[in-house]
């Protein structure tokens, strides 16, 4: 059956005091990553009974917090991450926003939190991206407006049961490049004391506790002078799954035959939209794509070989990023001698190309937020 799209009105309250012109400018020039953020935020509260309601526009602003929030005890806190770009005729668009909003609501489905409809959803990203406008920075760069929507419980009360009450928000924060170096091949820390994630958990929803158990691990890697953790599966500990935030890829290639091989999504792992679009990228290049299992030992032999011949991270906030190194407590081997490979950067250039408006759209995957 057909049913109409239910919009909201939201309630618009501008802030009294935004961030100067000057200010901001500086701030878009170097933007790091998740440090600085825009002069509001969407908020709709939910209660059981009586739904999603008080859709607003606020200016950006502290909560306070009832010691007794459920939240702060029993963790149910789901969040997502897009981008909103510029393009070269000033108009600001996103990239594939209903997928974001399909993955939030499975998200909020693992953890019974309830569920944000999608035009809820992408109504919300289109009003803080139309009020917070000046923020997106300028076409031509690298550079964009990071959307993190997110939403947690607000009941009070220690009896664990699912929380009756919930708050959802929407902040933007201008983004560079994730990684501190830049576009550089990263090294990684597999993993084999920690697991991220295991069958029948919590490790496909972009659940806040799966980053909280990560933690440790990327302590560990950062002690090894490594950029990230590789995870591998809770049971064998021998298959690839992803990095801490960020789907992995590798490059097999055979003269001109290229394959794109990508761990197949175990239930344990995080369907990413950035992985889901390049696996059409690379259709449209050329590649053939090949989901499945594949192991650590398969990994290092290959590179070996040289059948696999480049290796990178996908994901909305690092893009795409080679990966030079792969380190564990039984070694270390590089890949490519520790180079960007010509075919991550063929990927990264097409992505971006279409996100930011240089190429053509043609799987349909961007939504115009301001003309
Ligand atoms: N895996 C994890 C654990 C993540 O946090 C992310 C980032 O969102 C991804 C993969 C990539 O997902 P996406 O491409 O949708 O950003
Ligand atoms: C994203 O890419 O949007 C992420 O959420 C990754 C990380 C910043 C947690």
């Amino acid at each position: 059956m057909f049913t109409m799209a239910q919009h909201s009105t939201f309630d618009i309250q501008p802030s009294k005091n935004p961030v100067s012109d000057e200010e901001r400018k500086k701030i878009l020039d170097a933007p790091g990553f998740g440090q600085y953020f825009t002069d509001h935020m969407v908020v709709i509260d939910y209660e059981q009974g009586k739904g999603w309601h008080n859709h607003r526009v606020v200016p950006y602003s502290e909560f306070s917090v009832n010691p007794a929030n459920m939240v702060l005890h029993y963790g149910q806190a789901i969040f997502e991450g897009l981008k909103a770009y510029r393009h070269s005729d000033g108009s600001i668009v996103t990239f594939r926003p209903e997928a974001n909003a399909e993955r939030f609501q499975n998200s909020a489905a693992r953890m019974a939190m309830p569920k944000l409809s999608k035009e809820d959803f992408v109504d919300s990203i289109r009003e803080l991206v139309k009020i917070d406008a000046a923020w997106v920075p300028k076409a031509g760069g690298e550079e964009c407006l990071y959307l993190r929507p997110f939403m947690f419980a607000t009941e009070n009360g220690l009896g664990v049961h699912p929380a009756h009450k919930f708050t959802y928000v929407l902040i933007a924060s201008p983004a560079g490049a994730y990684f501190s170096g830049g576009i550089e091949p990263v090294t990684v820390w597999v993993s084999h004391e920690y697991v991220r994630a295991c069958p029948g958990g919590t490790g496909a929803a972009k659940f806040a506790g799966n980053y909280a158990a990560s933690l440790a691990a990327q302590e560990a890697a950062d002690k090894e002078g490594c950029d990230q953790v590789l995870w591998l599966d809770a049971i064998e500990r021998e298959n690839i799954e992803e990095m801490g935030g960020m789907n992995v890829m590798f490059v097999e290639r055979d003269g001109d035959d290229v394959t794109i091989i990508t761990p197949a999504l175990s239930g344990s792992l995080l369907p990413g939209i950035t992985r889901d679009s390049l696996k059409t990228v690379a259709k449209d290049l050329g590649y053939s794509v090949d989901e499945r299992v594949i192991t650590m030992k398969e990994l290092e032999e290959r590179v070996g070989t040289g059948e696999i011949t480049e290796a990178f991270a996908c994901g909305t906030a690092a893009v795409i990023n080679p990966i030079g190194t792969f380190k564990s407590r039984d070694g270390e081997f590089t890949v490519n001698n520790c180079e960007s490979g010509e075919i991550t950067m063929k990927m990264r250039s097409t992505l971006t190309g279409i996100q930011h408006g240089e190429l053509p759209d043609t799987h349909d995957w961007l939504a115009t937020l301001v003309d």
